[in-house]
């Protein structure tokens, strides 16, 4: 499903990443970790192909995306669910209408979009603030929204950068009980995060990077 060739991405002559070559496969759940500035967010940011790499190759599902035309990346950004580290809400949207956007590109008939809208932000409990503004929530229940926005396409691959950057560890582990149920149906999921306590409450597979090179795939926390 997902696939790095000795991927290296450079900023301004410093790698982010460094001869990264792993894969994940269809229906997997996978952790990413690794200090800050490791190159979590830049590996993910390959895998939605809002970046590509200097060397190397990323492909899902078994295209390489450095050579996708713009529609070609539209559609298979269509196919999947990003959750981002800063949340990328519309501030000028409502948080229904932040959800139903994205179910009007899939050309879903109106009341099919509010009333998945709503079903999604009532698995995250914010049913009630549907028409809020994102600005009037505080930045877990923004992260909330950005999940329910990620899930509610049931995407073939959800990726998510740090979704519990902003939550207590209650709320993390319910919102990792959603990604997993979205895994249980089949759905790739590679997770971002720092926190190894979560990754040691829900092992799974774990890549660690560190400083832009793969240090370990293993099982559980580092
Ligand atoms: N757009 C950019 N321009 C310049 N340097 C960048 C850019 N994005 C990332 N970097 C650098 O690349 C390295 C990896 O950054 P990245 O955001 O991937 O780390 P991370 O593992 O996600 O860290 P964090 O846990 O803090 O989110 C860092 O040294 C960072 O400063
Ligand atoms: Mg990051």
């Amino acid at each position: 499903m997902i696939r790095l060739e000795g991927v290296t991405k450079t900023y301004r002559g410093r790698p982010a990443l460094l001869g990264v070559s792993a894969s994940v496969e269809k229906g997997e759940f996978v952790f990413l970790t690794g200090p800050s500035g490791a190159g979590k967010s830049t590996l993910l940011r390959l895998l939605y192909r809002a970046e590509v790499p200097d060397a190397g190759r990323v492909l899902v599902g078994g295209r390489d995306l450095t050579h996708l035309s713009r529609r070609e990346v539209a559609e298979m950004r269509r196919r999947m669910g990003v959750v981002f580290q800063d949340f990328k809400l519309l501030r000028r949207r409502t948080v229904g209408e932040n959800i139903t956007l994205v179910l009007d590109l899939l050309g879903l008939p109106e009341r099919e979009q509010q009333r998945r809208a709503y079903l999604a932000l009532r698995q995250v409990g914010l049913h009630h603030r549907l028409s809020a503004y994102p600005e009037e929530l505080s930045g877990g229940e923004q992260q909330r929204v950005a999940v329910a926005r990620a899930l509610v396409v049931q995407p073939e691959v959800i990726l998510a950068d740090e979704p519990t950057g902003n939550l207590d560890p209650e709320r993390s582990h319910e919102l990792m009980d959603f990604l997993r149920e979205a895994h249980y149906r089949g759905t790739t999921v590679v997770v971002a995060t720092h926190d190894v306590t979560l990754i040691a409450a829900h092992p799974a597979r774990t890549l660690v990077l560190d400083r832009g090179r793969l240090v370990r795939d293993g099982w559980g926390p580092p």
